[in-house]
């Protein structure tokens, strides 16, 4: 599985809205998407249960590494989940306010560590941050599950408005074709339903799983590249840069003894850096990083 391990999509259930904080009441997460996070799929698990999580968080933390201010800095990380990247940048050193609208993540977050600075509900569209809070933020998740795109372009402008003028804000986004290669990988191709969500996907990148299979995720959005470019840009984030996280890591047969392995991880991890800026290849990863530089309003 190449987005969220084995048992990346989820049930479908019937869509209730449920509002994740009183202060933002304007903005609301579909009923399925917390039904998800909070009862069908453990999000604590994903990036350690084989290959695809583990590469997906080891090219990760490589690609933040590569942007992170000094040491100590003030970083927000915006649907953190159940905090891994929180937890592991707490411990470099640096000040972590952890936001999520997922009760569960939030309590997943304070058991994987007792440092991180802040660790609160909140909404990517609505920040309770003023201007210039942070040296750098992380949204590696909301996009995934704002299906429109002014709440996309919303959530981006919220992380760069609390993030200081020339710090970077680190985005990730699901691949347009990602349900298409894992439709091969996983051999879902031979099941109508999984094909028809898979190729509806593509057409516009919204994700909405018909089935109550939990294989097949919650209601998403799967980006094209260009199109990640270009909100990042109109939410005035500038010198945009796209990197491909797994690239075609898929294509190894086998992907999770290589990554338990130092020396075939290391060679493994060699060729996806050489590749990650390849144009012609973003449209073939799992997961998509884009990094912006913020503006002042
Ligand atoms: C696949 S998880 C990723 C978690 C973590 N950032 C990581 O990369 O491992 C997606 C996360 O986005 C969060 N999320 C969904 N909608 C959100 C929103 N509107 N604002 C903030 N977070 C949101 C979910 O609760 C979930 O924790």
């Amino acid at each position: 599985m190449i987005l969220l391990e084995r048992g990346v999509f989820a049930s479908a259930w019937a869509l209730h809205i449920c509002s994740v904080r009183p202060m933002a009441a304007e903005h609301e997460i579909p009923g399925e998407i917390i039904q998800h996070y909070e009862e069908d799929y453990d999000e604590a698990e994903r990036l350690f249960s084989g290959g695809w999580g583990q590469v997906e968080l080891l090219r990760t933390k490589e690609l933040v590494s590569r942007y992170l201010p000094e040491t100590p800095s003030r970083i927000i990380d915006i649907g953190a989940g159940p905090g891994v990247y929180a937890a592991w940048l707490t411990d470099l050193g640096h000040e972590v306010h952890l936001i999520d609208p997922v009760a569960r993540h939030i309590e997943q977050a304070k058991e994987r560590s007792d440092d991180i600075a802040v660790v609160e509900i909140g909404d990517a569209r609505s920040l309770d941050y003023p201007n210039d809070s942070f040296d750098m933020a992380l949204m590696l998740g909301p996009l995934y599950h704002l299906i429109e795109r002014e709440d996309r372009v919303r959530a981006l402008s919220e992380a760069r408005r609390v993030t200081k003028t020339g710090c970077p804000v680190v985005v990730a986004a699901i691949n347009r074709f990602a349900s298409a290669i894992d439709l091969l990988h996983s051999g879902t191709i031979d099941e109508p339903e999984f094909r028809a969500i898979a190729e509806r996907d593509m057409v516009d990148g919204v994700h909405l799983n018909t089935t109550e299979d939990p294989r097949f995720f919650t209601t998403a959005y799967f980006h094209r590249a260009e199109d990640l470019e270009r909100e990042l840009s109109d939410a005035g984030l500038t010198g945009v840069e796209l990197l491909a996280v797994e690239s075609i890591a898929w294509a190894a047969p086998d992907l999770d003894e290589r990554v338990a392995d130092p020396e075939k991880r290391r060679d493994l991890l060699d060729l996806l850096r050489k590749l990650e800026r390849e144009e012609t290849l973003l449209a073939a990863t799992g997961h998509l990083l884009a990094v912006g530089w913020a503006t002042s309003d």
